[in-house]
């Protein structure tokens, strides 16, 4: 029997040898993909799927690998991710991966800093948000995260045994945050994941 793989998973695989071939070439963070890896890509779908979550915010889109996981689950469902990116070159890399993945109608690209963003955002505007950025930012910007995440909402953080240090704070806060049920999945690079009491 011959398994057609369709154009997603095409791209997908491919930008899985160019992450891992251009960051073993590239020392400076602005030129590496810091891409999550498949397994991770893979939980993304099974938690959106889970939680029916159809309006997801993705803080952190580089050339765009996690957010086609994340477009695709969505899909499905009906809904949208609006994934944000400062850098112009990552944004402009995304942009060429959603055309080619005809995935372009189900994400909103937002070329700005995360932190005005989740400034800018309605209370409760996202019932999935996946933060793979600026991991010095985490803190300051988890009233802002708090405040854009549903009810029932998920929130998912990459980096969180790769990187626990950094984020230590901001993880603990949440841990001690009686609304917030959470765990620390050994997926990747570790996936804090929290779910916010309905
Ligand atoms: C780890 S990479 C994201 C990888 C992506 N999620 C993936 O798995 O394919 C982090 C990205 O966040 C972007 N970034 C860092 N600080 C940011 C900020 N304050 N606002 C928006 N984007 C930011 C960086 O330019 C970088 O492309």
């Amino acid at each position: 029997m011959t398994i057609q793989k369709d154009a997603v998973e095409i791209l997908l695989a491919e930008l899985e040898a160019f992450g891992i071939a251009n960051d073993a070439l590239h020392t400076e963070r602005g030129q590496r993909m810091l891409n999550i890896t498949r397994d991770t890509g893979e939980l993304l779908a099974v938690l959106v799927q889970a939680r029916s979550a159809r309006r997801i915010l993705e803080i952190g889109t580089s050339n765009g690998y996690s957010t086609l996981w994340l477009a695709r689950a969505v899909q499905a469902l009906q809904g949208a991710v609006v994934t944000v990116e400062r850098a112009q070159d990552k944004f402009d890399m995304a942009q060429a991966n959603f055309a080619r993945a005809c995935l372009q109608d189900v994400i909103e690209q937002r070329l700005a800093d995360a932190g005005q963003v989740l400034q800018d955002s309605r209370d409760g505007a996202h019932d999935f948000i996946f933060l793979d950025s600026a991991r010095s930012q985490y803190g300051a910007w988890w009233p802002q995260l708090d405040r854009a995440l549903a009810d029932g909402g998920v929130l998912v953080v990459d980096n969180a045994t790769s990187h626990y240090a950094e984020m230590a704070d901001f993880i603990d806060g949440i841990r001690g945050d009686a609304r917030y049920t959470s765990c620390l999945v050994p997926v990747g690079k570790g996936e804090f994941i929290a779910v916010k009491s309905a």
